[in-house]
């Protein structure tokens, strides 16, 4: 089934975090210059855009989501988020490639489970209103801080 538009643009950011969790996942590959511009990009994205990501689904799709699915996004963002609040120069290749996996199965998780849910259960005005608010988080995205890296890193996709 297609995304409803509503949840595209949390979509469109999820292909940005999945090219990022790849990288991640292979972090055990890298040598110590590429661990450090790797620990730095992924803070950077976190800052920039991950962060509001996570508030953003949390403030929106909570409301929409079984009381199960709302906790278990909280409890995925939370233990994402606290791996990334260490700072780049306390994450080693171990606990980078842990964030690309739990980075990884999160957003599976949001785009099989938690988004299908919504699209199913949500009434056509949520879904309006919805699509509205997410309209607005896309327009933070294009300006975001990080914007400028985001057609880099997806050219380097591999
Ligand atoms: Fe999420
Ligand atoms: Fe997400």
């Amino acid at each position: 089934m297609k995304r409803h538009e509503a949840l595209q643009p949390f979509s469109r950011d999820h292909n940005v975090g999945l090219v990022l969790a790849r990288r991640l996942s292979r972090a055990d590959a890298e040598d110590p210059p590429g661990l450090k511009s790797l620990a730095q990009e992924v803070t950077a994205y976190w800052r920039g855009e991950m962060q509001d990501h996570f508030a953003e689904e949390e403030r929106l799709l909570s409301p929409l989501a079984s009381p199960e699915s709302a906790q278990r996004l909280q409890r995925e963002h939370a233990a994402i988020s606290e791996l990334l609040q260490r700072g780049e120069e306390r994450l080693d290749a171990g606990e980078l490639s842990t964030l690309g996996q739990l980075l990884d199965e999160h957003i599976r998780w949001e785009e099989r489970g938690l988004f299908v849910e919504i699209e199913k259960n949500a009434t056509p005005q949520q879904l309006q209103d919805l699509a509205l608010a997410t309209s607005l988080v896309e327009g933070k995205r294009a300006r975001s801080p990080w914007a400028p890296r985001r057609g880099e890193l997806m050219k380097r996709k591999q």
